[in-house]
């Protein structure tokens, strides 16, 4: 294995074979290495299609965690890929690109969420899984959007709970479970927390029969006017059990690709974005995962997610704790 390949950008630049398909070549890589393609539903339509597993964040950490391929190849952000190294210490894992970040985890450094633990030291802490491994080592419990409410709600009603670090989510817990005394850290997803009331409403009188889809990483005005509240599985779960013609999906639009291809009979109406002008339903972080980076990223096995043993461990716990609650 080559071991001079320049990743100083994040991901491995070279140009590509010419004459070869990539799909057939990353197919050929995966056998050749007993790799598996793990993505997220928010990837580019192609990466989807090419993956071996395409799930919510919940799903993806359970199959990382069971999967028996030498190599997990993350197709998604940064924190998901660190996520399945926490879980898969002993194998290889790659990410075809490291700058592909997550707002919302970068809206909680884990030196400041330390400081402000500090403030609370009798609280449990539950983080989101979007969140760094530092922050995962300084939590309880991590959650992700399948089961954040089911694990608040199991916590016993006098337990102190600090929540981290969406404030639309930690709003929402609070909505549901009546935690109402649950301290939320101040951040949020630049995708989900854009969305705009005012052109839900106007989509809402176009069509009087669509459902609205919404993911609880939403605004508390946007999350009033949906039919459902959950995370991207539970969305895609919805649209199989409701009559509806037609759903307004309020969530990053890269999941549009799963429900027409599930529900090829249903319209599927990606809610904009408050200002046109930002294409903020859209996860550029995500849509940075491409083919091209896949291909070379199996060919040379970097760039590679690596994490000190001694904070992954601590990351790990709380990792564990939200699959057996799960
Ligand atoms: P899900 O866990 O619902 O897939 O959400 C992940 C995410 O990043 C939402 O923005
Ligand atoms: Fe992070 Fe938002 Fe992208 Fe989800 S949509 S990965 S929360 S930036």
């Amino acid at each position: 294995m080559k071991t001079t390949i320049d990743i100083s950008k994040g991901y491995v630049d070279e140009p590509l074979p010419k004459d070869k398909d990539l799909r057939v070549e990353i197919e050929r890589l995966k056998k050749e290495k007993n790799a598996v393609i793990l993505s997220h539903y928010y990837t580019r339509p192609e990466v989807q299609d090419l993956a071996d597993f395409v799930g919510d964040s919940l799903a993806l950490s359970q199959q990382a965690a069971r999967t028996d391929a030498s190599i997990i190849l993350f197709a998604g952000v940064h924190f998901m890929a660190e996520t399945a190294k926490i879980l898969s210490p002993d194998k290889k894992v790659l990410m075809p690109d490291l700058t592909a970040g997550c707002s919302l985890a970068d809206s909680c450094p884990a030196e400041d969420f330390e400081r402000f633990l500090q403030r609370y030291p009798d609280h449990t802490v539950v983080s989101y899984v979007n969140t760094t491994v530092g922050v995962k080592a300084l939590t309880d419990i991590t959650c992700t959007s399948s089961n954040a409410v089911k694990i608040v709600g199991a916590l016993p009603a006098d337990e102190k709970i600090v929540f981290a670090p969406d404030r639309n989510l930690g709003n929402y817990i609070k909505a549901v479970t009546g935690r109402e005394d649950m301290v939320v850290w101040d951040g949020a997803c630049h995708v989900h927390d854009r969305f705009s009331v005012e052109k839900i409403v106007e989509l809402k009188k176009a069509h009087p029969g669509a459902k609205v889809l919404a993911h609880p990483e939403c605004k508390k005005a946007v999350l009033i006017l949906a039919d459902v509240v959950g995370s991207t599985a539970a969305l895609l779960d919805y649209c199989g059990k409701s009559d509806a013609q037609e759903f307004i999906v309020v969530t990053e639009v890269g999941i549009i690709h799963q429900m027409q291809k599930m529900y090829p009979d249903r319209t599927f109406i990606p809610a904009p974005p408050s200002d046109s002008t930002c294409g903020c339903n859209d996860c550029a972080y995500m849509k940075q995962i491409t083919l091209e980076k896949i291909y070379l990223t199996l060919l040379y096995e970097l760039p590679e997610i690596r994490i000190e043993e001694d904070i992954r461990v601590r990351a790990e716990r709380s990792i564990r704790r939200m699959l057996e609650l799960s």
